[in-house]
């Protein structure tokens, strides 16, 4: 079993003069969900997701070195350049959790500074690109001290193993493209502790997919994915929904192996629902979508149905209804959003977003 815990990774702070790392990771969105875990920040059932272009979060760690090593972790949090103590909690936890893994962090002071691309108020997700963002600094604050993690491949791992226990999902925002993450017979050297590629056998349609995520509702989550995970535990259709993400994580990668859109977006679809259905019907139950998330899918199933378009639906842990189709269809697409789904948008806000490259490492501070 792969084990990061390294004691020697400890600084000689006395010629260690300060310095940053910086990095830009985007979000991505579920095709085959991560709904439910155990242990560590295990998945039940293997997830596929597109990596995002346009939904990112930025971050740069500042770094000195502290005076003596402490038990804690000393560090400050900047959300869009101002102090955030609100959410140094969930940030103090996850680096505690670390300190087996990158025993150096005690013996740094740092300052964290993080700002996303989207409006922090728009319902999306941000764990997935912040918790990316910030795992691939700390690799790099490894890389840079040590010389260690050189070869892109073994970097690229363990950023995603360390982005996993901040919050699962973020795993798969480390590669561009498609990311898998848990142990699936369909794809070899896919795992539960880190999220791996799936482009090379990708279809070319699937490359350039859009993703327009139409903001139905700006509000907080009324549950967090957190609790959502917890209420799998003892949910009555628990073990039926790990057998059927298994299954349709294989039929999903044959459709996207063979760019058969249709299979493609009929799995998406169902997984969309299910999820919301897990949700619906969890021993304390809860619903994410709104009035108009089912007015928008209805407006969706009926223009495909007319227009003949192959795009299709899928939903996170919210409200908000993510559209996805190839390019070669933005024109039509484009014109039917504005049109019909607009209107049913808080504020008529949608953000166009897309299949995006990944995280790309930058070289000034903030
Ligand atoms: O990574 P978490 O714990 O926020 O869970 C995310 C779960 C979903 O977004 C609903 C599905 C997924 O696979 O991303």
């Amino acid at each position: 079993m792969l084990d990061y815990k390294n004691s020697k990774l400890i600084i000689d702070t006395g010629s260690l003069s300060g310095g940053s790392v910086s990095w830009h990771s985007p979000s991505n969105i579920a095709i085959v969900k991560y709904w439910g875990k155990h242990g560590r920040q295990l998945p039940r059932n293997p997830s596929i997701s597109f990596t995002l272009d346009q939904a990112h979060t930025h971050t740069t760690v500042k770094y000195r070195a502290r005076k003596g090593i402490g038990n804690d972790i000393q560090f400050r949090f900047f959300f869009d350049n101002l102090p955030k103590p609100e959410f140094e909690g969930k940030i103090r936890k996850f680096l505690e959790s670390l300190v087996e893994i990158f025993p150096f962090l005690k013996q740094l002071d740092l300052d964290i500074y993080s700002s996303n691309s989207f409006p922090h108020s728009a319902g999306i997700a941000s764990s997935a690109s912040g918790m990316s963002a910030l795992a691939l600094c700390l690799c790099d604050l490894e890389r840079t001290f040590f010389g260690t993690l050189s070869e892109e491949a073994a970097f690229l791992q363990k950023a995603s193993y360390i982005a996993r226990l901040g919050s699962g999902s973020a795993c798969r925002s480390i590669y561009p493209t498609m990311a898998l993450w848990g142990q699936t017979p369909a794809l070899e050297h896919s795992s539960d502790l880190f999220a791996v590629p799936f482009v090379e056998a990708l279809h070319p349609i699937f490359h350039d997919f859009h993703n327009d995520i139409l903001i139905i509702s700006k509000g907080a989550k009324s549950v967090s994915s957190r609790a959502g995970h917890q209420l799998m535990e003892d949910h009555i259709y628990a073990e039926d929904r790990y057998g059927q993400a298994r299954q349709r994580m294989l039929r999903l990668l044959d459709a996207m192996k063979a760019g058969d859109l249709q299979d493609f977006g009929h799995i998406c679809e169902q997984e969309a629902l299910t999820l919301h259905a897990l949700m619906m019907s969890s021993n304390t139950p809860f619903m994410l979508m709104e009035p108009n998330t089912i007015a928008a899918i209805r407006k969706v199933w009926e223009f495909r149905r007319l227009q003949h378009v192959p795009v299709y639906f899928t939903l996170d842990a919210g409200p908000n209804l993510h559209l996805l189709y190839p390019h070669r269809y933005a024109e039509q697409v484009g014109a039917f959003v504005t049109e019909s789904l607009l209107p049913l948008c808080q504020d008529g806000q949608y953000i166009a977003d897309r299949v995006g490259k990944g995280p790309v490492k930058m070289e000034s501070a903030q």
